[in-house]
């Protein structure tokens, strides 16, 4: 049986661990895993790379090695890897933080995006982009401005992606995952409530227990990408469907 590719960004925690380890244990999937950091997991079926998305020269290089040509029954590419950015108001926003957001939120997956089509255009398979945006994209949040920007930015570019590619092999969705119990979320909950007015919200989300599991999202997001037909519209969000 031919076997399936999955590249995903933003494997070695969070949501991203909880995706990898969903697709790895299908057995009939090989994944390619980048980010910072390496998990070091010994399973045959996946290759890990260590890319800080903050220089995008390093990604700019490694692009034309990330895209395999062997025969595989679907590839799909999630771009999961995210950063909620320096949590102040504009005004008070550090250079170099912008900068990284913008790199590690927008224009990492708008290269691999990019890359990834060209790579496949005329690849005779199943083709998927399913690129992780968030509720934020459509709600401005006092000290998100990188945040909310570019997660709204890669959902745009997401819809223009598809639009191009309506009769081709190729789907894309761009995805909000809820809130999920993650480090980002500790984060969020350690900002400056000087900075972050909405920070006690975001403190009795935890308190009370309603913050969804990476697991339970990532299933979600699973099966979306396998039974995408049922989901017509590019931008999609977990909370909409339930599992069956
Ligand atoms: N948690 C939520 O409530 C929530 C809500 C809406 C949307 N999202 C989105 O869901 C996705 C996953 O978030 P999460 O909550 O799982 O976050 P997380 O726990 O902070 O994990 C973020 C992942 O991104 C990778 N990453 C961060 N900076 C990177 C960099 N400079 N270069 C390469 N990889 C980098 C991290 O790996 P390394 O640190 O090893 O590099 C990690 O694997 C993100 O796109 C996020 O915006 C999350």
């Amino acid at each position: 049986m031919k076997k399936s590719l999955l590249i995903l960004t933003g494997h070695s925690k969070g949501l991203g661990r909880a995706i990898l380890d969903t697709y790895l244990s299908k057995d009939n999937f090989e994944v390619i895993a980048i980010s910072r950091t390496k998990l070091g997991l010994s399973n045959p079926n996946l290759s890990e790379i260590s890319i800080d998305f903050g220089d995008l020269d390093v990604l700019e290089n490694e692009l034309s090695n990330l895209f395999p040509s062997d025969e595989f029954e679907e590839i799909i590419l999630i771009n999961n890897a995210g950063w909620i950015g320096e949590i102040k108001p504009v005004g008070s926003l550090q250079v170099k933080n912008l900068r990284n957001s913008v790199n590690i939120n927008l224009l990492a997956p708008m290269y691999l995006t990019n890359a990834f089509v060209y790579a496949y255009k005329d690849y005779p398979a199943k083709k998927i982009i399913c690129n992780i945006s968030s509720g934020a994209a459509s709600k401005p949040m006092e000290s998100w401005g990188e945040y909310c920007s570019t997660k709204a930015a890669i959902a745009m570019f997401t819809m223009v992606a598809a639009k191009e590619n309506s009769n081709s092999q190729f789907r894309f969705f761009s995805v909000a995952p809820g809130i999920v119990d993650t480090q980002m979320q500790e984060e969020i909950r350690q900002a400056d409530e000087l900075d972050f007015p909405q920070i006690e919200r975001f403190k009795s989300y935890k308190e009370n227990g309603d913050l969804s599991s990476p697991e339970l999202v990532a299933s979600k997001i699973t099966y979306l990408l396998a039974h995408e037909n049922e989901f017509q519209d590019v931008i999609q969000d977990v909370r909409n469907f339930d599992l069956p």
